[in-house]
Order: C-alpha cells, then structure tokens, then sequence
C-alpha cells in the first residue's frame, strides 16, 4: 500500500494513499509503544496534540509512531479501527480513490478539555469526541444546573421549610453550588 504524509485542509498533515484502496482492506498498524494511563496522562498533560490510542482493556496506551498514528479524524472517515489480539489496525470502510486522505472517526472520550472538529465534513459534529461521550457530559452538565438552581431555591425558605417571599436576590453560588 502507497500511503505518503503531507500537508492536511484538515490539521497540519495527514495520511494520503497514492494508489486506490479496497473497502475492508486492512490499511495501516497504529503501532507504538505501550504505555499505562498514568504514564500518558503525565506525558501529554496540556499538550492538545497527541498520539494515543487506548486499548480495549481500559489499562493500556499506546502511543503511536509512524503512519498509523498520523491519521487525522473526520465526523465523515473513510477508515476505521479495529483492535484484534492486541494490535491496532486501521480498516477503509469504503473504497477509497487515489490521492484521498485517510481519516477515522476518534470517538474521543474520558476527557472534558475541548476537542474541536475542523474535518469540513457537512455532517461534522463539531468535535471529536464521540456522541456517547457529548451526551454524558451534557447530563453531567444539566445535573449541575438542577443542583445549582435547587440551591439558589433553598436560599429562599426559612425554617419551617416554607418559602419566604423575601424579593432579596439569591446569593451567588460557587460551581460547588454553595453560596458564598
Ligand atoms: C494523531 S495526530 C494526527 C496527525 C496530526 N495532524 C499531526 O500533524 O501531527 C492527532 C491530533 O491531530 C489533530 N487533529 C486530528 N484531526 C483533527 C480534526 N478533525 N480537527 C481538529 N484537529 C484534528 C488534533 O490535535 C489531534 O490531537
Ligand atoms: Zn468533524
């Protein structure tokens, strides 16, 4: 297979094919080196940049070099992974012409710094985090709001546990949701 790196619309550069690529063909290895959670928290902390793929046993990173791991994401990818006894291997999921770039959806998770999509696919979700992930953090989101507001409606009863009608403004609430 004839995958060269070059220059991406999508994100500095990317994986190009030079010859013409078969749906279910087995394109490129994310190769690297493995490594825990621990370790690849410590080393891309803040880097927004990286290279790493977790393995299916929820305990082990790999962090990629070579082809494989400059593949860059698309909401529309024309590849996907597949982990089979331990190696990571990326698959088209559809022909693919000559001269194309590889892509695969990331399906970001486990992580809430933003990850902005910049694929210029017309269905792009606008990031690369994975819809299940988005729904989570947006329930997340919403708890928080249901407890902040209940307690800015807390701050307005008295002992009894019966509402004032005091029109003070609520105190302000820290993110805990603790009033200062
Ligand atoms: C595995 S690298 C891909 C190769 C990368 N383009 C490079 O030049 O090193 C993954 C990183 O590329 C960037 N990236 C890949 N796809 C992207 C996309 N659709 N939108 C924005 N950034 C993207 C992100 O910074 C991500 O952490
Ligand atoms: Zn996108």
């Amino acid at each position: 297979m004839s995958l060269v790196v070059r220059p991406s619309p999508i994100h500095s550069v990317g994986v190009y094919t030079s010859k013409p690529i078969r749906k279910g063909a087995r394109v490129v290895e994310y190769a690297g080196e493995r490594i825990t959670l621990e370790e690849a928290d410590r080393r891309y902390d803040g880097i927004s940049r990286t290279y790493l793929y977790g393995l299916d046993d929820g305990k082990t990173v790999i962090d990629g070099h070579g082809l494989g791991a400059y593949l860059n994401h698309s909401c529309d990818p024309n590849c996907e992974v597949d982990e089979i006894k331990g190696r990571v291997w990326l698959f088209a999921i559809r022909d693919i012409a000559a001269g194309e770039e590889l892509v695969w959806d990331y399906n970001l998770y486990d992580d809430e710094d933003p990850a902005p999509c910049h694929c210029g696919a017309r269905k792009c979700r606008g990031t690369m985090y994975s819809r299940e992930w988005m729904a989570k953090m947006r329930r997340k989101e919403a708890r928080k709001k249901k407890k902040l507001e209940s307690a800015v409606a807390g701050n307005g009863r008295n002992e009894t546990g019966k509402g004032t009608t005091s029109s003070r403004a609520p105190a302000p609430l820290n993110e805990a949701g603790f009033s200062r």
